[in-house]
């Protein structure tokens, strides 16, 4: 009886164990999948790696970094503006601000520093759902 109870429970448990496994899972971005869409959709302007900028500034680090700041790269002065009222590109902002078209950018940066419509240079598309989901899990792996 005793162990048939131990067995129950242990059973349990493997299930238990399994199934927050694979919803753990279900969850994860697939990075191989964010870095086709980071190669596809960004590369163009972007570099990906540590002090490389080019028509963009590096998004190496850029999860976690303060907006405008990327040394070496030339920011339009609102980028920068935003930045030193606090704008950090982390998960939220940075989803929010991807999703948005070139036009709600600039009202969404200007409506940080005081303007109706920030003078920014990124002319991009918006980027949304899985797609951004599995982008932002491969631009955290960059640090
Ligand atoms: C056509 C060129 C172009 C493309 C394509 C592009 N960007 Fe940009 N991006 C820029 C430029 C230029 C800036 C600098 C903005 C400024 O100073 O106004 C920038 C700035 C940024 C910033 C703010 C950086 C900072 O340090 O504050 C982020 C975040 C960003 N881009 C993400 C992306 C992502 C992610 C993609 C792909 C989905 C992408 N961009 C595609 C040109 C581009």
């Amino acid at each position: 009886m005793r162990t048939d109870k131990k067995t129950t429970t242990t059973c349990f448990l493997l299930v238990l164990t399994m199934l927050f496994g694979f919803m753990a899972n279900a969850h994860a971005a697939d990075l191989a999948a964010g870095k086709k869409v980071a190669k596809s959709s960004c590369k163009q302007c972007h570099a990906f790696v540590a002090g490389k900028n080019k028509i963009g500034p590096t998004l190496f680090g850029i999860i976690g970094r303060v907006a405008g700041t990327a040394e070496g790269y030339k920011f339009k002065p609102d980028m920068i503006a935003a930045g030193k009222k606090g704008l950090v590109w982390d998960k939220e902002t940075f989803s929010k601000y991807m999703v948005m078209s070139n036009n709600k950018r600039k009202k969404y940066i200007g409506s940080l520093i005081g303007k109706s419509k920030a003078s920014l240079k990124m002319n991009a598309k918006k980027i949304k759902g899985k797609k951004l989901e599995n982008l932002l899990g491969y631009l955290e792996t960059l640090k």
